[in-house]
């Protein structure tokens, strides 16, 4: 699909694996949210990380390469794991950097049991001018499910 992107966060590969595999059904290019500050290897240490960040509402600086494109895409299709009960703030930093106006957002993400909707709520109230689907948990996914998601 030559108007979708897949911007996906992953700290430990889990959401990774699934926005390549998302990538291969639907032939869309992906784009890895990166941080310039790299986060504990321990899952603990993380933790503690993570929700510091969220008491300081801290926006992690990014690291990615700038899309320069982005108008070329009508769709973006978001991934992440639930930090927290919602999306990490590097995601946050991320949809802060560029203007989804008219865009469509599909949120999905991987995470131990929370559902997507706290962060899809999240992401509704940092795009108001985008409309944004009911993101869905994917810890697993295939090409059926992905099809009927995106139709
Ligand atoms: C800092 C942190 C907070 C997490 N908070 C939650 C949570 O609130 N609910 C949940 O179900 N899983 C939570 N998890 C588990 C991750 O969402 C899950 O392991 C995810 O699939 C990891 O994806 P990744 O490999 O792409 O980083 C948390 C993990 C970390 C590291």
């Amino acid at each position: 699909m030559q108007d979708t992107l897949i911007a996906y966060f992953s700290k430990s590969g889990r959401t990774r694996k699934i926005a390549e595999q998302i990538a291969n059904e639907i032939n869309a290019p992906l784009h890895e949210i990166l941080t310039e500050k790299t986060y504990p290897r321990t899952y603990f240490m993380t933790i503690l990380e993570s929700r510091r960040e969220f008491k300081r509402n801290e926006k992690p600086k990014l690291a990615s390469p700038k899309i320069e494109e982005l108008d070329s895409f009508r769709r973006i299709i978001l991934g992440f794991p639930i930090w927290f009960w919602t999306c990490p703030m590097a995601v946050v930093s991320w949809l802060e950097e560029y203007d989804f106006t008219g865009k469509e957002i599909y949120p999905f993400c991987t995470s131990g049991s929370s559902s997507c909707d706290k962060a899809t709520a999240k992401i509704r109230e940092l795009c108001p001018g985008s409309t944004v689907h009911d993101g869905i948990k994917a810890n697993t996914i295939d090409g059926a499910r992905i099809r009927e998601w995106l139709k």
